[in-house]
């Protein structure tokens, strides 16, 4: 049985007032369960999470890493720092991150192998554009990436990663995959996963992300495949975050 994760991404949102009392608000209402819990903040804001998250059982992680390990890399942040907080989670690959900052299949993948290389939990995000969905590209797509990625990891590693699929088009427009659509992707990532490790593709986390919803999200969580949300803009509100995680 996969442990569901529901991931709060923050993007470049929040101050340190706001922060206090969207970090209160989650750890107030968050009751034992199952589901593992994270949020991930822009770098600056990590001190505070770790302040304030540190014997709760939410966790907290970063957006982005560099793949280099230390050096000569003006602006850049590296894992160890990260671990020096105590981060659990990195989000990597993110579409935002592809389309604004160039970052490559294969720079991603390296990024993955840093994450790993230091402990920490990657959480690597692939997805089709609207224009690919719509020329039924999306399974190629979605394929080649998870290709690009498979090929940089140890099989035994494999559990360790966790995969979000976010349809670009669904991230911040309200348009979501209807569960049927965001499962046959999973599946299609599952089946990727597998011929690397048959066994261990059933322990990997698939999460879904774009526009999930307090609405929308029992749906689409009680779909075979998608093991967990990465949320967006219903986790700068606690209790939009909270009723996410209720129905996980
Ligand atoms: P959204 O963002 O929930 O606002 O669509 C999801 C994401 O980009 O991770």
């Amino acid at each position: 049985m996969r442990r569901k994760l529901v991931c709060g991404n923050w993007k470049m949102n929040g101050n340190l007032v706001s922060n206090a009392a969207l970090l209160a608000g989650i750890k107030a209402g968050l009751e034992p369960s199952n589901c593992e819990v994270a949020v991930c903040v822009p770098a600056v804001y990590i001190p505070q999470c770790q302040s304030t998250l540190t014997g709760s059982t939410l966790g907290w992680g970063a957006q982005d890493i560099s793949a280099h390990t230390a050096g000569a890399y003006t602006g850049e942040m590296s894992v160890s720092m990260l671990r020096d907080f105590s981060c659990k989670y990195v989000i990597l690959g993110h579409s935002e991150r592809r389309a604004y900052h160039g970052e490559s299949d294969a720079l991603v993948a390296l990024k993955m192998q840093r994450v790993l290389q230091f402990g920490l939990t990657p959480i690597v995000c692939v997805g089709e554009s609207l224009a690919e969905r719509e020329s039924e590209q999306t399974k190629a797509v979605v394929s080649a990436q998870m290709e690009i990625l498979l090929a940089a990891i140890d099989a035994a590693d494999l559990a360790k990663v966790v995969i979000a699929y976010e349809p670009v088009w669904a991230i911040g427009t309200g348009k979501t995959a209807t569960p049927e659509m965001a499962q046959g992707v999973h599946a299609i990532v599952r089946a990727k996963l597998a011929h690397k490790n048959g066994e261990l593709a059933q322990a990997v986390r698939i999460l879904y992300g774009g526009s999930m919803k307090p609405d929308n999200a029992r749906e689409l969580l009680a779909m075979p495949d998608i093991d967990g949300g990465l949320v967006g803009g219903a986790a700068l509100n606690s209790a939009d975050f909270l009723a996410i995680v209720h129905s996980a």
